[in-house]
């Protein structure tokens, strides 16, 4: 008679825990959004980190080019896909690209990500759905693609102890409320939900699936945060830490969730934020 893991195709229940970390040597990553700003910092991150990259955009070619040098130049293959993460089809043909350039994908960062800001009385249906295509729908479907190419693939040993990881890039707005912003925040409440659910539902195939909270981190979506002196100083009253994040901060983080250092943490959020969710106004209050 099978075992339960032999007949699921499950990876053995006794497979040992991660002996040492490989960092990311010979793995394959998708980042999208990497032409600007976070995903560009995690792709070469990712990169110097040993990770053959796609780098992912929709529009700006000759920018998503510019990233590819960078991080070719760490000695990776790369390659860039242009690809609208809201589109099934444009996500599908992006992850059929990669795995025929690389042969496979182990680490998938759904990163793209837009603010569409206003009032919540003068929000419009068309402002809350193209925010929810791109900041929702995107991951969902780029997280359903990684997961049946990791299911598939299962673990290969000498690349990594977990059979694939995925990184959704959420924001402090997981938590913390945004007037102006509740189309924002309402799609990164629900990253949060649908990223534990999802790990919840793999996590025996041995696929491991978090996110990182960025809090204010120094790139064009925000450049109104920080680009003044009078905004940065009013920026800094949020960051208990008393400095602006910047990218690197950011891809950093992924490479360590992405590792077989973090083996073993799975459907959590790891909160990179200068101390931003610790209820800064309490400093002094309270
Ligand atoms: P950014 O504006 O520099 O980058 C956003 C990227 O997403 C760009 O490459 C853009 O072309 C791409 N994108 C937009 N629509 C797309 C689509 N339909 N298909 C594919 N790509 C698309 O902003 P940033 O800051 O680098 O944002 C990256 C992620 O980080 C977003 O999910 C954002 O919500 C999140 N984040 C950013 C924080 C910050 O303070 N900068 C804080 C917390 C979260
Ligand atoms: C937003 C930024 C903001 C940061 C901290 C991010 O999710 O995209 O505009 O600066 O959160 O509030």
């Amino acid at each position: 008679m099978k075992a339960f893991y032999e007949e699921n195709n499950l990876p053995h229940p006794h497979l040992p825990a991660c002996p040492v970390n490989r960092q990311l040597k010979g793995q394959k990553a998708i980042v999208t959004g990497a032409n600007s700003g976070i995903g560009e910092a995690v792709a070469i991150a990712l990169a110097k980190a040993g990770a053959d990259v796609c780098i992912n955009y929709v529009t700006r070619p000759e920018v998503a080019d510019e990233v590819a040098q960078k991080a070719s130049e760490c000695g990776a293959k790369v390659i860039t896909a242009q690809a609208d993460v809201s589109r099934e089809d444009e996500v599908k043909a992006m992850f059929e690209k990669t795995v025929k350039e690389f042969g496979t994908v182990d680490i998938v960062v759904p990163n793209a990500g837009v603010q569409i800001d206003g009032p919540f009385s003068e929000m419009t249906v068309e402002m809350w759905d193209k925010l929810m295509g791109i900041n929702l729908r995107g991951q969902f479907l780029c997280c359903r693609e990684a997961v049946n190419i990791f299911k598939k693939r299962g673990v290969v040993p000498n690349v990594s102890c977990a059979a694939g990881k995925i990184i959704c890039m959420s924001s402090v707005h997981d938590v913390i409320p945004w007037a102006g912003h509740v189309n924002y925040a309402s799609s990164k409440g629900g990253i949060s939900m649908m990223m534990k659910s999802i790990a919840q539902e793999v996590a025996p195939h041995r696929i491991r699936v978090n996110a990182i909270a960025p809090g204010a981190i120094r790139t064009p979506i925000n450049h109104e945060a920080w680009s003044t002196r009078e905004a940065y100083d009013a920026l800094m009253k949020l960051v208990p830490y008393k400095r602006i994040g910047e990218p690197e901060d950011i891809g950093r983080a992924a490479v360590w969730l992405a590792s077989d250092d973090s083996d073993y943490v799975t459907g959590t959020t790891l909160y990179v934020d200068g101390g931003m969710t610790l209820y800064p106004g309490f400093e002094t209050g309270g």
